[in-house]
């Protein structure tokens, strides 16, 4: 099986305190991890809302993937993830089949995840995360 389930839904934010401030008084929702992500240039933060998570995502400046997308579109929907067993053989499967991949190999995820990134090309328009649940 490729995709095992949502993993995560992902939002960018300006300011990942104020973020983590309006859902923890809104939502009661609290990070189960925050981190800084240098490689990919951002801080984020991953909640616990009921049984899903919810990732929060800040840049580490404007010249950053996200920096660039809150300038090009403001918050919002950033990215779906989803659980794979095998982050090799799903890559090696999308690429067979002719999938856009922005990672043609695995990177580090927050929480020493394994991750890459599906072009919005080959998900109905939206960015796509897999990620490796082993
Ligand atoms: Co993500």
């Amino acid at each position: 099986m490729l995709l095992l389930n949502l993993d995560h839904v992902a939002l960018a934010v300006h300011d990942l305190d104020e973020a983590l401030a309006r859902f923890r008084g809104l939502y009661g929702a609290a990070p189960e991890w925050r981190e800084v992500v240098e490689e990919q240039g951002v801080e984020e933060a991953m909640l616990l809302v009921g049984g899903s998570k919810l990732q929060l995502l800040a840049p580490l400046g404007p010249d950053t993937p996200v920096g660039r997308f809150l300038a090009r579109r403001g918050e919002g929907l950033h990215h779906l993830a989803f659980a794979v067993p095998d982050l090799d053989a799903a890559l090696a499967h999308l690429a067979a089949e002719g999938a856009e991949l922005i990672d043609r190999h695995p990177r580090r995820g927050g929480a020493g995840r394994r991750i890459a990134f599906v072009h919005p090309r080959s998900f109905g328009g939206t960015l796509t995360e897999l990620v490796e649940i082993a």
